[in-house]
């Protein structure tokens, strides 16, 4: 490796905690779908910070509002009131079909008010009796790193030697609807919180039918269904949300990554009033939550979502990209499948899950010009971003062929 990436490298090994593992590339620039690393080389970017740059490194006119807004007013607390707030709220609102928004700053504070909601309308609606309400998650969810995340999680990885753990959290198996009947038995219940695709379990794309069922359980046991479409969604999988696909709107719906264009941490949470205005002034806030700034970029990121109709861009280019995945699929004993939705998929090895083939492909295809980046041994997600175009489609398969036919 050349000496600029090396020291950089070396100055976050000696400065920085052990708590991520990064594919050796030291980026500087990023352009569109695009990313160059200190030397000057050029990457196509299929990973897009995790689903964050869904419109694409650096958007002219998400930067635009990013500067224009930070030379008037950037943090007012909600102790006041700003003047960029209701606007923000109104658009992002009617933009969703909600009525209202509680606006936070990671995905996974998101998550967190996700679930201060539920057990709140658990107690004040539902009747539940006090300390006794339970949420409900999928095995192989992922919503973050807190204490509260970890603590419905599943994966060793993420949970062990930082217990104890949240009490009111039980797990079903994701994609079946009979465990989930069965857990709402108990009237104890207030939430169930998934993911339409699990994105971080591998692109886990679930039956057609699951989420409508979901929601109608949800329904039948008066039981809130809240959808973490923290990755999946703004446009990511071909439709506004991943739960679009289906006659299954979310009574809590999260988001956040792409809410800023990978901007800035911008996360939301919406639902109806009934659910919304259960909590009250002083209950639950973030200092940074509904910023000027955050709000005034936020507004721009989903204008730039509808005004280069990203959605439809995603439907058809993720269609086109699966299309001569499956060709190489067809080609090579190496590849087990494809699968995915829009631009969030992930191509599935032929090798056990704790192999290195997922890494060492990732490693392969960076040489080549595109980072990507395995979420198991065996899987490597593919999601570039939504402004990607075919010639640009063709030329990275071109390269994922490449590594996996030489490989
Ligand atoms: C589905 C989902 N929810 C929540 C989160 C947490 O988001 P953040 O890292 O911004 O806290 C993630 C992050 O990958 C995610 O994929």
């Amino acid at each position: 490796m050349i000496k600029n990436s090396l020291k950089a490298i070396n100055l976050e090994n000696k400065y920085g905690a052990h708590n991520y593992h990064p594919l050796p590339v030291v980026l500087s620039k990023g352009e569109g779908v695009y990313v160059w690393d200190v030397e000057g080389k050029k990457y196509f970017d299929f990973l897009s910070a995790y689903s964050a740059v869904n419109q694409g490194h650096c958007h002219p006119k998400i930067i635009n509002s990013l500067i224009e807004q930070s030379k008037i007013l950037t943090l007012t607390s909600r102790a006041f009131y700003n003047d960029v707030l209701g606007e923000y709220e109104e658009y992002v609102t009617k933009y969703f079909n909600y009525d209202k928004v509680l606006p936070m700053n990671t995905g996974v504070e998101g998550g967190e008010t996700a679930n201060k909601l539920a057990r709140k309308w658990g107690y004040l609606i539902k009747g539940i009796e006090e300390n006794k309400a339970k949420i409900i998650f999928a095995n192989g969810n992922f919503w973050g790193r807190t204490l509260a995340a970890i603590s419905s999680s599943n994966d060793p990885l993420s949970y062990k030697d930082f217990g104890p753990f949240m009490p009111g959290y039980e797990l079903v198996p994701y994609n079946d609807l009979n465990s989930l009947e069965e857990a709402f038995q108990d009237s104890n219940v207030c939430a169930f919180m998934v993911e339409p695709i699990q994105g971080e379990a591998g692109v886990v794309v679930p039956d057609e039918g699951y989420l409508a069922g979901v929601k109608k359980l949800c329904s039948q046991y008066n039981v809130l269904f809240m959808a973490d479409e923290v990755q999946t969604g703004i446009a990511r999988t071909g439709k506004m949300l991943a739960t679009d696909y289906e006659d299954a709107r979310p009574d809590v719906l999260i988001l956040g990554k792409a809410l800023s264009g990978g901007v800035l941490p911008v996360s939301a949470v919406l639902a109806d009033d009934e659910i919304m205005m259960c909590i009250k002034p002083g209950e639950h806030g973030s200092t940074y939550g509904g910023n000027p700034l955050a709000c005034a970029v936020a507004k721009t990121a989903l204008e730039v979502i509808k005004d280069e109709n990203l959605e439809e861009n995603a439907m058809l280019m993720g269609n086109y990209f699966r299309k001569k995945m499956n060709d190489l699929a067809k080609e090579s004993d190496l590849v087990n499948l494809i699968r995915g939705k829009g631009l969030l998929n992930a191509l599935v090895i032929n090798d056990s899950e704790d192999s290195s083939t997922g890494w060492d492909i990732c490693l392969k295809m960076k040489e080549k010009g595109l980072i990507a980046k395995p979420t198991h041994g065996n899987i490597i997600r593919f999601a570039p971003p939504l402004v990607i175009n075919k010639k640009e489609i063709d030329e990275s398969c071109q390269i994922i062929r490449d590594c996996i036919l030489n490989f």
